[in-house]
């Protein structure tokens, strides 16, 4: 599940500060402070130009480039479906289908209730057992529908009963 910090410019700084002597060190922190905050806050932007001497233009458009990077915070589940090669073969872009309808999310999007985030990705080396989904970290084999909606349910269930945080 994704846990993550309220944004904080001192922590920001202090995550700036372990990573500042690295070459390159934008994409070292951009990535610390998502896994730290949950996403790439607003007051990043101008955070991190001032500390790596780089333009704001700069900070915005090495965010926007990489997908990978969230403006807003995620759900407290991350649910990534691969749409690669293999599992497209094995009924990805149904399945994402099926999750769009299910969840009434959009890719990329986190759902009404703050619980899930869905990201279509770009295989999760689990080709042999396609379609492949990563949940929270932990990958799935062989999700169809059914399977899908079996392991959110759960984890739906966990939520609403204050179970999983
Ligand atoms: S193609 Fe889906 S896990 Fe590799």
């Amino acid at each position: 599940m994704s846990v993550s910090q309220p944004w904080s410019a001192e922590r920001a700084l202090s995550i700036v500060a372990e990573h500042a002597h690295q070459r390159g060190a934008l994409l070292p922190i951009l990535h610390a402070l998502q896994d730290t905050f949950g996403c790439i806050d607003e007051e990043a932007i101008p955070l991190l130009a001032g500390a790596l001497n780089l333009s704001r233009a700069d900070v915005h458009g090495v965010v926007s480039f990489y997908h990978d990077f969230r403006r807003t915070r995620p759900g407290r589940h991350t649910v990534k479906i691969c749409r690669a090669e293999a599992c497209q073969a094995m009924g990805a872009d149904a399945l994402l289908d099926h999750v769009r309808r299910r969840l009434t999310v959009d890719p990329h999007g986190t759902t009404a209730d703050g619980v899930f985030t869905v990201e279509p990705v770009f295989c999760l080396g689990n080709c042999a057992l396609s379609p492949a989904v990563m949940i929270d970290g932990t990958l799935h084999g062989r999700v169809g529908p059914e399977r899908f909606d079996a392991l959110t349910a759960e984890l739906r269930d966990q939520t609403q009963t204050g179970g999983a945080r």
